[in-house]
């Protein structure tokens, strides 16, 4: 099965990829020889894949802490709970946490692992694909505040993560589509030949075919291992990665996450940068049309939805954390597989690249 490194120094960690993971002990036994361990996971997840978990550990002593499922419980009462279990099991620095879920859990799981006697160790086991491709490498993590989304948080690197690609099985189809959108972002900003391979394998991908998936993930984690290996604190490079994002935030700013998933604004907002980059002269003609053919492939929106427009999104995007002093910080394409933070677009070129986007 692959197996890829993320290279950080001494903070370095493998990331595990393929079926059957969960159940695989030889590959979880080394990390969990000492310390208590605590898993955390949702409602939804654990009643699926906490007992594969736990034969998995056999006799080895765990805890398991179920949290609401949601966005809306990444919170601080949340993550005090995991504290909270962690001081009731009197866990010491050598105590592991295991988040087992999706992007969510992995975040809020992270971040208590990283404040938790100024830092346990944590691992990853990601059960959606956005979290497989995208959240539970890099060592972000975050709670929310009601002043913001990921307003909390740290870079704190897990130790090991295990992408056991045979839970996505059970994911609705809706939650794998909005990841294959993080997929198609890392073809567009930074790997063609991945790009052209998407487009050749539609249909074993939305048909989930176990290798096909195996390779998908494989390949989007070796780009994001590149990225953090070259930039763990987002001070460049990095910020590529928000390709789509901005656009994606302000459509979240506006209130239409009722209507969106994170993965839908985000194809969206590729949409709408690479049309904009294709106007501005950027990159060429037509490479507007092929991530937008490819998106609706894979059943994504490419355009702004209802009641939205380009007014109430260029304003939502004015509090964008990624702008700095009033320039707007976009993310664009010099090709597909090649990307540029750019602060050039006036608000004029946006709001036509918007508008042209729903024509
Ligand atoms: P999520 O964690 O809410 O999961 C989506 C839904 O799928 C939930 O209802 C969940 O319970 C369910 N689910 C998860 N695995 C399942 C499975 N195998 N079978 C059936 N149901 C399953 O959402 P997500 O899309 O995984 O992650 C979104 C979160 O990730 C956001 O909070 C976002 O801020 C964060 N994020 C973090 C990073 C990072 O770098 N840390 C990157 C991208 C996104
Ligand atoms: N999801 C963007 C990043 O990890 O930087």
């Amino acid at each position: 099965m692959p197996v890829v490194d993320i290279q950080l120094g001494d903070r370095s960690y493998p990331v595990h990829i393929g079926p059957d993971l969960l159940v695989d002990g030889n590959i979880w036994k080394p990390y969990l020889s000492t310390g208590n361990i605590l898993i955390v996971s949702n409602d939804t997840v654990a009643p699926l894949y906490l007992d594969d978990l736990l034969i998995t550990l056999g006799d080895i002593p765990s805890e398991a802490l179920i949290l609401p499922d949601g966005e809306k419980f990444k919170t601080m009462d949340q993550w005090s709970r995991v504290l909270d279990t962690l001081v009731e099991m009197r866990a010491g620095r050598d105590a592991t946490l295991i988040a087992l879920g999706g992007g969510v859990i992995g975040d809020l799981g992270g971040f208590a692992a990283a404040c938790y006697m100024r830092g346990i160790r944590y691992i990853q086991v990601p059960t959606t694909l956005l979290a497989q491709v995208d959240a539970s490498v890099g060592g972000k993590t975050a709670i929310n505040h009601p002043a913001g989304k990921n307003l909390v948080g740290t870079f704190y690197q897990p130790a090991l993560v295990i992408a056991d690609t045979g839970t996505l099985s059970t994911l609705p189809g809706r939650e794998y589509r909005a990841g294959l959108a993080e997929v198609v972002k890392y073809g567009a900003l930074m790997d063609n030949d991945l790009f052209t391979w998407l487009e050749s394998n539609i249909d074993s991908i939305a048909g989930q075919d176990p290798e096909t998936v195996t390779t998908m993930v494989r390949r989007c984690v070796e780009n994001k291992a590149q990225v953090v290996a070259a930039d763990e604190r987002e001070s460049g490079r990095r910020a590529l990665l928000n390709f789509g994002h901005s656009f994606g935030h302000g459509l979240e700013v506006l209130g239409a996450f009722e209507q969106l998933l994170h993965g839908e604004a985000v194809a969206i907002g590729m949409a709408i940068a690479a049309r904009l980059s294709e106007q501005r002269g950027l990159c060429a003609p037509g490479t507007h049309q092929r991530i937008t053919t490819l998106l609706a492939a894979f059943g994504l929106p490419t355009s702004v939805p209802e009641p939205f427009d380009a007014s109430s999104l260029l304003e939502a995007m004015s509090l964008d954390k990624k702008n700095s002093s009033g320039t707007r910080r976009l993310i664009l394409l010099e090709s597909i597989g090649q990307a540029r933070i750019d602060t050039g677009s006036s608000d004029e070129a946006i709001r036509q690249a918007i508008v042209d986007c729903n024509s």
